[in-house]
């Protein structure tokens, strides 16, 4: 990953930008949740046996779009956006999104998120491609566009309703005025805040732990005095700031509940996505459980969805710390013994490795609680043009409908150091009765769901994830 500073930045923002490159690539290491083979094969009932189909109402239909939410429009972004000193002057690029669904929704809402904060116009974000061949290569410096993962209209006409002020341009070719003279200027946004400065405000949410506070209006004053040093007198044209990547630093309880819990839905996931997730569930009710109503945010009693993070890549490069939590054994003893809390009929795995999904299943079997209890990937759910399309996606992709399917789980279990179990986490979090979540008996802990880890280790992932 390149880490271009712009001339004149000191050391310190230097130091702080090597500290989040930092970050950034613990979550990304330890955020890659899949790595699936091109086909699927082996027979999931071997050892178990395979439950008979039950009659169902639910039947799979295509055209149904579980996931459709409304476009998003919310007083309390209005209300932000109300108040903001809009500059006509200051468009903000964000190109640099990079790693799994997880990474790249938290980076793309960063930049949406500091572009309001300065006022800046926001050219529609990019991302970055993962290489096909070889998946643990992230910054392939190869971009596409937004439309790759999330539905561009919706994330648009939510804007507007949302946040009319804030001006998102189609390209870097709509800027207006655009004097190619000058090049744009390259920002880390978190370095412009001096993190030595003492608290600026007490968390209104539970979910600021242990990071550094920060709240908006601290933030664009420490950016426009960081703009400062590239005035050119006489200038024409705007000033345009490239957005390096940045996630797991923005405070989202900074901005208040209301914000917080409505923010992350300006972004939803692209429609076959959505459709396929659908499917699955549909599958899912029709071999499982019939009697689920399928409308509903989650089904009690029903599946039981768990992530499985022990690819290859996790083992080799765990931290000391997670030396526990990373491996085969631990989380399949943890995860089988949490099945019984949800009487679930069945149980969906959420793994890119297939053998380990298999090792899984095999233990399942193994153990008084969950004998009976079938396991399913989403490759055994789908069928025919449906299957057909799910090979087609991309592994980060792929990866998306594992994450919708998860939040209609009637309980979740995950690991700590991995990003795409927080977000689901948070996110089931919104739904859930039991109102503290970080105080044990895990990492996170809730009548929806489990994360697995060292108490209050990862303060960043609660603090820095919109739901
Ligand atoms: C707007 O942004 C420009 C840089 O493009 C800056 O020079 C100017 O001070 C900003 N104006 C306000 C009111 O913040
Ligand atoms: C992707 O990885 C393959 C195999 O390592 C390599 O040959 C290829 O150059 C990479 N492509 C890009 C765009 O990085
Ligand atoms: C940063 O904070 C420290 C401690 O409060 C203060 O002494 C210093 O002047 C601040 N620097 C800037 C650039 O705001
Ligand atoms: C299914 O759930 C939805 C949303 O919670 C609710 O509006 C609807 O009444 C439920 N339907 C039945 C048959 O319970
Ligand atoms: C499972 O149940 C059997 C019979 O009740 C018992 O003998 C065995 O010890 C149990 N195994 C475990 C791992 O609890
Ligand atoms: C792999 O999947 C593709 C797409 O579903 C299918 O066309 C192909 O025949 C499969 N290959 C094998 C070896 O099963």
């Amino acid at each position: 990953m390149a880490l271009e500073l712009p001339a004149g930045v000191n050391k310190r923002y230097a130091t702080l930008a090597a500290i989040t490159i930092s970050i950034f690539w613990l979550w990304i290491v330890f955020d890659r949740p899949y790595e699936l083979p091109d086909n699927i094969s082996w027979n999931i009932y071997s050892g178990a046996t395979k439950p008979t189909a039950t009659t169902s109402t639910h039947a799979i239909d295509s055209t149904v779009d579980l996931f459709d939410v409304p476009v998003l429009e919310s007083e309390a972004l209005k209300e932000v956006c109300y108040e903001t000193h809009w500059n006509k002057s200051l468009v903000f690029t964000c190109d640099e999104s990079a790693g799994g669904i997880g990474s790249i929704r938290s980076s793309v809402l960063h930049c949406i998120r500091y572009a309001v904060a300065a006022g800046a116009s926001l050219v529609l974000p990019s991302i970055v491609l993962r290489n096909a061949s070889d998946i643990s290569h992230i910054s392939t410096g190869l971009k596409t566009d937004l439309e790759y993962m999330f539905d561009v209209p919706y994330f648009m006409h939510s804007v507007r309703l949302s946040c009319p002020g804030l001006n998102i341009l189609e390209s870097k070719a709509k800027i207006k005025d655009l004097n190619t003279e000058y090049d744009a200027i390259s920002l880390l946004p978190d370095s412009v805040v001096n993190f030595t400065n003492p608290i600026h405000g007490q968390p209104k949410l539970e979910k600021v732990i242990g990071t550094s506070f920060h709240d908006p209006i601290t933030w664009r004053a420490e950016f426009y005095g960081w703009l400062r040093q590239f005035y050119i007198k006489d200038r024409k044209g705007p000033v345009v700031v490239d957005l390096e990547i940045s996630h797991l630093q923005y405070p989202v309880a900074s901005d208040g509940e209301g914000f917080a819990l409505d923010f992350g839905s300006l972004l939803r996931f692209r429609a076959d996505v959505r459709g396929l997730a659908t499917q699955v569930i549909q599958g899912l009710a029709e071999q499982y459980t019939p009697n689920i109503n399928l409308t509903a945010d989650y089904y009690p009693n029903a599946f039981f969805g768990v992530h499985l993070r022990t690819e290859k890549d996790a083992a080799e490069l765990r931290l000391a710390q997670d030396s526990t939590f990373s491996s085969f054994e631990t989380q399949s003893r943890l995860y089988l013994d949490q099945t019984p809390q949800s009487q679930p009929s069945v149980i969906y795995v959420s793994s890119g490795d297939l053998d380990e999904v298999a090792k899984f299943t095999l233990e399942a079997t193994k153990n008084n609680n969950t004998v009976n209890i079938p396991v399913v990937t989403k490759f055994d759910l789908l069928k025919g043009v449906a299957l057909a399309e799910l090979n087609a996606l991309t592994w980060d992709q792929q990866a998306m409908v594992d994450f919708l399917v998860m939040l209609k789980a009637s309980d979740f279990a995950g690991v700590g150091h991995s990003g795409f179990a927080w977000n689901i986490a948070l996110k089931r979090h919104t739904l859930a009765q039991q109102k503290k979540y970080l105080d044990g008996p895990q990492m996170l802990s809730d009548d929806l769901s489990q994360i697995y880890g060292n108490v209050r280790g990862y303060p960043e992932f609660a603090a820095c994830i919109w739901p």
